[in-house]
């Protein structure tokens, strides 16, 4: 949720700024700008709308600067404005400011300012730091930024910029991500590790309550409040090879579509290395939790946001039914919210793509704050999640870059089979049916691309329906969160209205709304329930709805029962909700197409939501 970019050393600043913010421009992206030092005096330019916008204002002839400053915005305090991208300068247009997060006490610190007469350009939190650091007292810049962040309450990940401090970069982090890229004579900052990788493999994480001053000879990393104690040394790490890869579209219109289609080999990254054929279970080294400890638990609890969320419902459905313990999901912001009971002997599972969810964090915070165990299904390498964490399972499935999720929430959902697996193994799973849950997990590259091979039968199903006001999804048991995932889908980049459900509550309500008008998807699994499963699709056909059938059945009934039936492959159940999935995100991409939206950067979204 916004991107900040910085940079001070030899090269021509402009360029990279807008290269760095190409690459974080899925953070956030209702407007942008830049300000750049160039002999003495301070320019930013900046412009509402998508980068391109800024990029059309800025000088044909690079700016001469090698100092400077970008930020590309998702909204919080006031409009998608010209005025209210960043940076923020002070009145006199020698301090600049680039913010992520909010600044709680902004409107207290602006009636502070009342007695200088100031001129407040914007309806923004942020712009408030920039008079205040511009009047702070102090001989250098890191000194008044270090002052005025000891007045603010919020979350901040921040880089300022000033005129009178020619070549230096301050930054600062308090509960969104900042990452110091080290390079020969030249420094880098970004909240993101991918629009550094291109430059540097050395990175130093900035943790919460620390600030650091980037100059061409290094940097200087100290407490923001530094009656604390200083930080020794740079604990600096390299940026891991996935991620140093350039990942572009791969000659396709859309990021999304490259990332379904990536989705075997994703899933084949995800399962490298973890299959141990010897014991027929799942090697996961990075549990840091032993057999002993893993036999005791009473209770597994799965928390994570949006898509991350339904991959937590199905990881539990998973986890309770091979392994038998209590297993359940739950949002991670109502779960901190509600003062939660940490118990002895339940293990906490946080779920996160970039690993920088701002709730997600806030509760893995709260359980270690209560004595809690918290293990991590992240993809964000050396993300702020996958640091604070007690242990893990990396997803690996590379860079996601459109907002909405796909090859991730596959990974994860491909985690939790592992996972699944694992502990059942450790319980009274015999070693015949963990070999069985083997071969299905080898084969589950082959079976995404079996489910892949729905695309032209999902655009059929695409042309016919995407033009409808609105359709629910429903599933039973485990596909339930199918349903779930594939209305979030569906709703985020056609913006077609979805309601997912339970297929059993349809009946108790939302039946009342199934018309001619109103298609149902019917997620509907081969298993045990199917007879269940398929009356709810008779009563949704007994009301004239139209309906549309995702299953690995070859009954007859659904043929001459359904208006539509996509066929995936058979397999496991327990990889059910991973192979079902796959024709839901083709179907929400084709819809979404054929509506001509804005697919990789969908309206008032961001990728990564960094505040809460
Ligand atoms: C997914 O399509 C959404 N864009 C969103 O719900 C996302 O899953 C959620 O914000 C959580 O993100 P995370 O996995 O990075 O924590």
């Amino acid at each position: 949720m916004c991107g900040i970019i910085g940079y001070t050393g030899h090269q021509s600043v402009q360029p990279l700024l807008i290269d760095g913010l190409r690459t974080l421009e899925y953070r956030g992206y209702d407007s942008s700008g830049i300000s750049i030092l160039s002999r003495g005096k301070l320019k930013t330019w900046k412009a509402a709308g998508k980068l391109d916008s800024l990029v059309g204002q800025l000088p044909a002839k690079p700016s001469s600067g090698s100092t400077g400053i970008g930020h590309t915005r998702w909204a919080t305090h006031g409009a998608p404005t010209d005025e209210n991208a960043h940076p923020h300068t002070n009145n006199d247009g020698a301090i600049a400011v680039v913010h992520n997060g909010i600044i709680e006490n902004a409107d207290a610190l602006k009636q502070s300012l009342a007695p200088h007469n100031i001129a407040f350009a914007s309806d923004t939190d942020t712009e408030v730091l920039a008079h205040l650091i511009a009047l702070a007292p102090g001989n250098t810049l890191t000194e008044r930024v270090r002052h005025t962040l000891l007045k603010v309450n919020g979350t901040y990940g921040l880089a300022v910029v000033d005129a009178n401090e020619p070549g230096v970069v301050v930054v600062a982090r308090n509960g969104s991500p900042v990452i110091i890229g080290h390079g020969d004579n030249e420094m880098f900052v970004a909240s993101d590790m991918s629009a550094l990788a291109r430059h540097t493999r050395e990175v130093s994480h900035l943790e919460d309550g620390e600030m650091a001053k980037l100059t061409t000879k290094g940097c200087e990393i100290s407490a923001i409040d530094d009656r604390l104690l200083h930080r020794t040394g740079q604990r600096s790490t390299i940026i891991p090879e996935e991620i140093s890869q350039q990942y572009d579209r791969g000659g396709y219109e859309h990021y999304l579509y490259r990332e379904i289609t990536d989705q075997s080999e994703t899933v084949r990254r995800t399962l490298g290395g973890r299959i141990d054929r010897r014991f027929n279970t799942a090697h996961l080294g990075g549990l840091n939790l032993d057999a002993r400890e893993l036999i005791n638990l009473g209770r597994i609890r799965i928390l994570g946001c949006g898509s991350a969320y339904y991959a937590g419902g199905a990881g539990a459905d998973m986890i309770e039914s091979l392994a038998r313990i209590p297993c359940s999901a739950e949002p991670a912001a109502e779960f901190r919210y509600r003062n939660p009971v940490i118990e002895r002997d339940t293990l906490y599972i946080v779920v996160s793509q970039s690993g920088e969810t701002f709730d997600t964090l806030a509760a893995t915070r709260e359980i270690k704050r209560k004595g809690g165990r918290v293990l991590g299904i992240v993809n964000g390498v050396g993300s702020t999640i996958a640091r604070e964490v007690d242990g893990g399972i990396y997803m690996h499935a590379g860079p996601e870059m459109s907002v909405a999720s796909t090859k991730a929430y596959t990974s994860m959902l491909t985690c939790f089979a592992l996972l699944a697996l694992h502990l059942a193994r450790i319980r009274d799973l015999s070693p015949q049916r963990g070999g069985a849950l083997i071969d299905a997990l080898d084969a589950l590259p082959d079976l995404i691309e079996g489910a892949l091979a729905t695309e032209e039968k999902v655009i059929t199903i695409a042309e016919q329906y995407h033009r409808v006001n609105s359709l629910f999804f429903i599933g039973r048991a485990s596909a339930c969160a199918t349903a779930h995932e594939g209305a979030q889908k569906l709703k985020e980049i056609s913006y077609i209205h979805a309601e997912s459900y339970p297929a059993s509550e349809l009946k108790h309500g939302p039946l009342a709304l199934i018309s001619p008008e109103t298609p149902t998807v019917v997620i509907l699994p081969d298993d045990d329930l199917f007879e269940k499963s398929f009356a709810s699709l008779a009563e949704i056909k007994a009301r004239q709805g139209p309906a549309i059938v995702v299953t690995q059945s070859t009954d007859d009934r659904l043929n001459t029962t359904a208006d539509a039936v996509i066929n995936v492959p058979a397999s496991d159940p327990l990889l059910h909700p991973i192979i079902m999935g796959i024709p839901l995100q083709l179907f929400a991409y084709h819809c979404a197409r054929l509506l001509k939206r804005d697919i990789d950067q969908p309206r008032n979204l961001a990728k990564s939501v960094t505040v809460e």
